[in-house]
């Protein structure tokens, strides 16, 4: 959790510039405040209203059934998602650009609404022609290239659920989400690029698939052309069989309740979970959120940095955007290749107004310094965003400035996969800002800090983060586990919506999330189990027991620390360490590679056996313990930890 030093909870603070809030969609506190009210009077109204903003093959006369914890949005609506993506814009803006895509490796390729529009109905017909049907599920694991957007849009068109797993994950971890959801068919690429080296996509779906019985095609985009394993009736050219397509498919009528896409997210047990989003209450707030919250207009150049293969990249790079009809950028690879300033010379190129990244990439930048932004020409951005964990406020202060120049309102937005799109942030023309606050709810959004009782903690105690009423774009389910849905998200605090982050409420009601109260580790935004870590490192032969938690890390927010105790017949080693660390990152994805691995003959436990992972948390933390210790089974175990971390840092 983020320690911040409690008086930045009376910070001044910083209102919207002034020109901003006179052009923008909603231009004071008063009007924002108008609307909330609004919304909070009469929800279902707020929604149905909000909900014109589809484009309905049927309109619906229903807003909500709400059967607690099970929610049905606009139920008797018919609607297709990829319709109001791409052909709602046709009329007016068939040669607007739609994507403008770069390459790590420099190469472009910019579309149009039209020929984005033509692609994705190509692709609906190659999906049809290999027998996808409505409600099956396709597993999507590709770069970041414009065949990502065009294939999730495709799955879209043809109402097959999609499950992108992200391209850093492991063979073991892209097999267990296809085992899990079934998935028929895989979508993936040669190969991709990542600082100048070339991640082998193929070779790792290929790897997955010998223990995915159900998949029985696999489309391979060739981005790299290097040389990949082919089976013959399985793996099939995405070019040959786009080139053979025809370019017409009406898109499909569907139920506002037909699920959309599945995407798997790290929980508090092993086992990640499938979180189900359904199709007209997910699109609508994606859509409503990205124009209220970015004060997104037609003549916007929109980048959102984040990878598609998370949450932020389905809802703020394809279906937010998309809907409104925005001009996107999208970049394949690092933000330090070949050099440091690839970020900036993309936004003076593409003269980008509005910049969406993570506070972790905001956190490297201010650590690279000024000499590569120095030359480049940011005057085009008037919008910056930032999410997926807490942003410190020197971090927040630092962007303002260097990156905004002072006349950039911040957007810190605070959301989840779970909550489908933007909860809590700043409006940039209307909401005065404090640095390290994602600020006030958005209309319709009723968040609450709370304790375990439901009851409403005072102004600057911690508490749980809470959403007290259904909303249109929340996860339906966990893909397979109604239970877990429930028991995890509504059973906590019994009858709301239980978010699983600490946060403090100030006195002008602004929210200060603070971070996970559940065993999530967030590096660099990404999210981890340290569950699924462990079992991980005790499936490795030298490794008795496990224990793996957080350390605040100054650039990533947290770092995974892992405490092991070994089988007799083991002694610690720096090679066993480094084992351990390639056995993670092997085993999950390079994203879950600990920071470090501290080796112990035992880990200590309360007297009925837990693993009590708040003193390790703090000895990884500080290197001593001063918390409570009275349940502890054995006493000489964190002091021998200590020892043995003392002796090492000597
Ligand atoms: C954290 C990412 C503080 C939080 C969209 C949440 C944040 C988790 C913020 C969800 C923010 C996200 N300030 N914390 N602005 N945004 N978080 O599912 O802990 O990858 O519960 O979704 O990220 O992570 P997820």
């Amino acid at each position: 959790m983020l320690e911040f030093d409690p008086h930045v909870l009376d910070e001044k603070p910083i209102p919207p510039p002034e020109d901003f809030s006179k052009k923008a969609h909603v231009k004071s506190l008063e009007d924002y405040r108008e609307m909330y009210q609004r919304a909070l009077a009469d929800p279902e109204e707020f929604w149905g209203e909000q909900a014109k903003r589809i484009e309905w093959f049927k309109a619906p006369t229903k807003v909500l059934e709400w059967k607690l914890p099970h929610a049905k949005w606009f139920a008797d609506g018919k609607l297709n998602v990829s319709y109001n993506c791409l052909d709602r814009h046709l009329e007016k803006n068939a040669n607007k650009p739609a994507l403008m895509w770069e390459g790590e490796d420099g190469s472009t390729v910019q579309f149009t609404y039209a020929e984005f529009h033509e692609r994705v109905c190509k692709f609906a017909n190659v999906l049809c022609s290999l027998g996808v049907k409505p409600g099956d599920c396709v597993t999507i694991y590709m770069p970041m290239i414009p065949e990502l957007p065009i294939a999730m849009l495709g799955c879209a068109r043809v109402g097959a659920v999609h499950s992108v797993v992200f391209g850093g994950f492991s063979a073991t971890a892209l097999a267990d989400r296809i085992v899990d959801c079934k998935s028929t068919l895989l979508i993936t690429a040669d190969g991709g690029y990542r600082r100048g080296k070339i991640v082998p996509l193929k070779e790792t779906a290929d790897a997955a698939l010998e223990k995915c019985p159900t998949v029985g095609k696999s489309i391979v985009v060739r981005r790299t052309k290097e040389p990949v394993a082919w089976k013959e009736g399985r793996d099939l050219w995405w070019h040959e069989l786009e080139e053979k397509a025809l370019k017409e498919f009406p898109a499909l009528e569907l139920d506002s309740e037909h699920p959309l896409y599945i995407l798997y997210t790290s929980g508090t047990t092993g086992k990640p979970k499938g979180v189900l989003h359904t199709s007209a209450g997910y699109l609508l707030q994606c859509m409503w959120s990205t124009r209220l919250v970015f004060d997104l207009r037609d003549e916007d150049v929109y980048w959102c940095t984040a990878d598609i293969g998370w949450v932020t990249g389905h809802s703020y790079i394809v279906y937010g955007p998309l809907a409104n009809g925005a001009t996107l950028v999208m970049y394949e690879g690092a933000p330090d290749f070949p050099r440091k300033d690839r970020f900036w010379e993309i936004i003076d190129r593409y003269k980008v107004s509005i910049f969406y990244s993570s506070a972790t990439a905001i956190r490297a930048f201010m650590a690279w310094g000024m000499d590569w932004i120095k030359p480049y020409d940011l005057s085009s951005l008037r919008v910056l965003g930032t999410v997926g964990e807490p942003i410190n406020p020197a971090a927040w202060k630092w962007y303002f400035e260097a990156i905004g120049k002072n006349r950039c309102p911040i957007v810190d937005t605070w959301w989840q996969t779970e909550t489908g799109s933007i909860m809590i942030s700043p409006l940039p023309g209307a909401t005065p800002t404090k640095p390290g606050s994602a600020t006030l709810p958005l209309p319709g959004i009723i968040a609450r800090v709370v304790n375990l009782k439901g009851e409403p903690v005072g102004p600057g105690e911690t508490g749980y983060l809470t959403i007290q009423k259904p909303w249109p774009s929340m996860l339906r389910t966990i893909y397979g586990d109604d239970e877990r849905y429930k028991r995890e998200y509504w059973e906590r605090i019994p009858g709301v919506y239980f978010a699983g982050d600490a946060a403090q409420c100030d006195k002008d009601g602004y929210i200060w999330v603070l971070g996970r109260v559940d065993d999530v580790i967030k590096v660099a935004g990404h999210r981890l189990s340290s569950m699924e870590i462990e079992s991980v490192l005790v499936s490795h032969a030298a490794v008795a027991e496990a224990a793996v938690v957080a350390r605040p890390d100054e650039i990533k927010g947290e770092a995974i620390i892992c405490f092991v105790a070994l089988r007799t017949g083991y002694t610690p080693s720096k090679e066993l360490r480094s084992a351990l660390m390639d056995h993670v990152a092997t085993t999950i994805g390079s994203i879950a590679r600990p920071a470090d691995v501290r080796f112990a003959d035992g880990l200590p436990k309360t007297r009925s056996g837990k693993i009590m992972r708040r003193l390790l948390r703090e000895l990884a933390h500080k290197g001593g313990i001063s918390g409570d210790t009275t349940t502890l089974e054995d006493l000489t175990v964190i002091d021998r930890l200590a020892k043995a971390q003392a002796q090492e840092e000597e």
